[in-house]
């Protein structure tokens, strides 16, 4: 396989791994992907100032996420259908992240439920909900979240509509999945990633299936998913699904200083600044580049974190000097499952560690607390420059 040093290293063996279907799905924006492509090449345009003769011994990346410790300013992101990735995807991924020492997010829509993830870890994780229409759904949901001693709620505000994903379209990505003859051929080829996956039982949306009402077995999850997402969400029913929880809540999906200041007047315990990967509107500008205006709003009131683009310890630190207390991986880290399971999202871990680490390091800070805004070249009017 190849020394690992960085992420796109991790990308590689993933995408010669696993079916184009579930790559395609990972590594997709929405129509043109404008938004997907700057949300990286946006990072690239901020520059950091390089400073020596610092003391840079005694170094330290460790810091707190509502409250909760973590090794590094960083969150695995709730994504869907880690299980298709590698069999048992989401309880790999917990693990790493559990020894790593960063939080973990279960989406809504994984492969491996609640319990499963719950029965294979010891240290509490954090569980993301949909806005969903369905409130028996949504407090049932809750409730076995509570049970399995999840920490924090990630509720996903910015997705009342899907935005259209050309590739999982033609891919006949769809749940349940109305599988194209290429796909299936492309499937036959992945023989390694088939093996394993004849070796789960879970291979089914395992927080869905016997727990919605009427989605008994996969086949009738399709017409679950038309009907399950609210378009008529507003921000009374975002504040009665933040009481429903009564704990710790995060609100993520946030881009426009407005939104963010009604979010944190909901009293939230964090809003993370996300055009959730650029699959939803295209064209909405970067996470990057909304950062700063929204932690000039509402930063003292809200921790506000980020994600979106996030593909190097450099990014990380990036983000933390233009004011995000916290950030979210998605891709960065389903590269290093795809690739090589709990190994190769501890090693996603590992790089991204190592590159913040050393970056911060050779900017002449020794403490992620320390890391501010004086680190950055940026080019001038990159925020707010739009009206
Ligand atoms: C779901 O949230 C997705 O982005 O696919």
């Amino acid at each position: 396989m190849g020394v690992i040093t960085e992420v796109a290293d991790l990308k590689r063996i993933y995408r010669r791994r696993v079916p184009k279907m579930f790559y395609d799905y990972a590594e997709s924006g929405s129509w043109s992907e404008q938004t997907f492509r700057e949300n990286t090449s946006d990072f690239d345009a901020i520059r950091l100032r390089q400073r020596i003769a610092v003391d840079m011994a005694g170094r330290s990346t460790a810091t707190q996420m509502v409250g909760e410790d973590v090794a590094m300013p960083v969150a695995l992101a709730p994504v869907g259908l880690l299980g298709m990735q590698s069999a048992d995807g989401e309880i790999k991924a917990a693990k790493a992240a559990e020894k790593f020492g960063v939080p973990f997010t279960l989406s809504t829509m994984s492969i491996c439920s609640i319990e499963d993830v719950a029965e294979n870890t010891s240290k509490p994780f954090w569980f993301q909900v949909y806005t969903l229409k369905d409130n028996d759904f949504m407090g049932r949901l809750m409730q076995r979240a509570k049970d399995a001693k999840c920490s924090a709620l990630v509720i996903t505000v910015d997705l009342q509509v899907l935005g259209q994903r050309h590739k999982d379209l033609k891919n006949g990505l769809s749940a349940p999945p109305k599988l194209t003859a290429a796909s299936i051929a492309n499937m036959m080829t992945k023989i390694p990633w088939g093996l394993e996956m004849l070796g789960t039982k879970r291979r089914f949306f395992g927080n869905i299936v016997g727990h919605a009402q009427g989605v008994t077995d996969p086949s009738s999850l399709s017409s679950w998913t038309a009907e399950a997402f609210d378009p008529s969400l507003d921000w009374d029913r975002i504040k009665e699904l933040m009481d429903m929880w009564g704990g710790k809540v995060i609100l993520k999906g946030i881009l426009d200083v407005e939104d963010a200041v009604k979010a944190a007047e909901l009293g939230a315990d964090a809003i993370i600044v996300s055009n959730h990967g650029g699959r939803q509107l295209d064209g909405a500008l970067s996470s990057i580049r909304m950062l700063e205006p929204i932690v000039q709003a509402v930063g003292d009131k809200v921790e506000v974190w980020m994600d979106s683009g996030i593909r190097s310890g450099q990014d990380i630190l990036k983000a933390r000097a233009l004011g995000a207390k916290g950030t979210m991986i998605g891709r960065a880290y389903v590269y290093g499952l795809g690739a090589k399971g709990e190994a190769g999202v501890t090693d996603t871990l590992n790089v991204l560690h190592k590159e913040l680490d050393l970056s911060m390091a050779l900017c002449g800070r020794r403490n992620i607390e320390d890391v501010d805004r004086d680190i950055l070249l940026v080019p001038e009017r990159f925020a707010g420059n739009y009206t």
